[in-house]
């Protein structure tokens, strides 16, 4: 079947092609090794939080199996892998002491990662953070960013030598706004106040962590992972013009404002107040953050699955914030399949804020993987259109000038997606949870023919 003309040569030799994964999605022995309880851990727990009640406590059993991924993984055909440590595997309770089992296991799996000339993106915080650091106040409290810099300054300084490629934090949005304003991550908040508390800290302790990763692994490349959701108007009325302005400052401003030298957008701030949602000024900012959020990094990370459209909604009571509808085609997630939106994307970042280089650091869709009888059915043909589509439009932003150098696909296996529980297989590989066997799908078949013999043909 031929579907897009995709060729690797059309994008640089030097660019880093790889898959992507976290710690507490795929890694599951919760308590093994001395890990301590994560605030996932804790939310899984508590009843009603999560799909059907699933958990994490085997996830994809990496924590054992590792060897084995690493073989998928490396037929693969990739350069470059992008995973996160598991900051609770990282520490003892004290926060400071190390758990010298965890750091043992990262170090050998940096080790073979490298030994198969696979290099690693290393995510700090994809998350999954230790109960007793949320105990201590969180992100919430400024005074605990120090909790966080000391696991940066032991992580970095033991793999610092190999690693040369660090993320600081995984969707700060994600962290801020599911977990403390809708409260459908963890740790489960509904607070629009504590919501931006926690975005600031995230931010700051993003640029206060950057000297040290520098300090302790030199010549490295790092930067932060955000997800965007470019917003689009529902018509060319003015309302929805505003309302898509509105979005785009909350979910997109928010973060690239500060992190590339200005503040805060202040349109939403002034519609947040207006609404009654936001009861206080944001009094957690003093003088010379802006400064510290905006230390110079060396890659912007961008997570793109979808867009937003939005259309006003100010008849609403209380609510004059945008929402979003979705016309177009859409992944299981509900997600709109838009590409063109990855583009405009990539070229209008590099106009506004020209970031030294930029990674897609996530992009992929989840789907059925069996078909109506319930049997397995691997040949996920629209998976692969989705990831083509998306390479294309990468190929197009290059040829606009957008310092694009390279992309991670997400995921490399089926995992455990967050508060949708085992419901959602994103995997290029899909595992059956039950027995834990691992089954390449057509589109790890698709994404190896392209990496390894160069073209994005693959008869299915
Ligand atoms: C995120 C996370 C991943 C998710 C993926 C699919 O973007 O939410 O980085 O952990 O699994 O995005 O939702």
């Amino acid at each position: 079947m031929i579907r897009k003309d995709m060729k690797k040569n059309d994008f640089s030799t030097q660019f880093k092609w790889g898959a992507a994964t976290s710690s507490f999605q795929i890694e599951g022995n919760i308590d093994t090794d001395g890990k301590l309880e994560s605030i996932w851990d804790r939310f899984a727990k508590t009843p009603g939080k999560i799909k059907d009640m699933e958990h994490a406590k085997v996830a994809c059993d990496h924590y054992n199996r590792w060897k084995e991924d690493f073989d998928l993984l490396e037929n693969l055909g990739v350069n470059s892998y992008r995973f996160s440590i598991s900051w609770p595997r990282i520490v003892q309770s004290d926060l400071k002491q190390t758990n010298q089992k965890g750091i043992e296991y990262y170090d050998k799996i940096v080790d073979d990662l490298l030994s198969r000339n696979i290099d690693p993106f290393v995510t700090l915080n994809h998350w999954d953070i230790p109960q007793e650091f949320q105990d201590r106040g969180g992100w919430v409290n400024r005074e605990s960013i120090k909790y966080f810099l000391d696991y940066v300054d032991i992580i970095t300084n033991k793999l610092g030598d190999r690693v040369k490629n660090w993320v600081t934090h995984n969707e700060p949005w994600i962290i801020a706004y599911l977990g403390y304003n809708e409260g459908t991550h963890a740790p489960g908040h509904k607070s629009l106040d504590k919501t931006l508390a926690v975005n600031h800290h995230l931010l700051l302790s993003h640029g206060l962590s950057v000297p040290i990763i520098r300090e302790n692994s030199k010549n490295s490349q790092v930067g932060i992972a955000l997800n965007l959701n470019p917003a689009y108007p529902a018509s060319s009325s003015q309302a929805d013009l505003e309302a898509a302005k509105l979005f785009d400052e909350y979910f997109n401003g928010w973060y690239l404002e500060p992190l590339y030298g200005k503040k805060y957008p202040k349109n939403i701030i002034k519609s947040w107040k207006d609404d009654g949602k936001l009861t206080k000024d944001l009094d957690f900012i003093q003088d010379n953050d802006f400064k510290i959020i905006s230390e110079p990094t060396d890659f912007l990370g961008i997570n793109y699955y979808s867009r937003a459209i939005i259309r006003c909604s100010k008849t609403e009571q209380h609510n004059n914030l945008p929402v979003e509808i979705f016309p177009g085609e859409k992944t299981k997630f509900d997600w709109e399949v838009f590409p063109q939106g990855l583009e405009e994307l990539l070229v209008r970042i590099n106009k506004d804020y020209s970031p030294k280089s930029i990674f897609i650091t996530e992009n992929g869709a989840s789907y059925e993987d069996h078909n109506a009888q319930g049997m397995g059915d691997f040949n996920d043909i629209k998976r692969i259109q989705y990831i083509e589509s998306h390479l294309d439009a990468c190929k197009n932003a290059i040829n606009e000038g957008v310092p694009l150098k390279g992309y991670f696909c997400w995921s490399l296996m089926d995992n455990f997606e967050w508060a949708e529980g085992l419901n959602h297989r994103f995997g290029l590989v899909h595992v059956d949870f039950e027995t834990q066997k691992r089954i390449p799908k057509n589109s790890y078949k698709w994404y190896r023919e392209f990496l390894v013999n160069g073209d994005s043909i693959l008869n299915t």
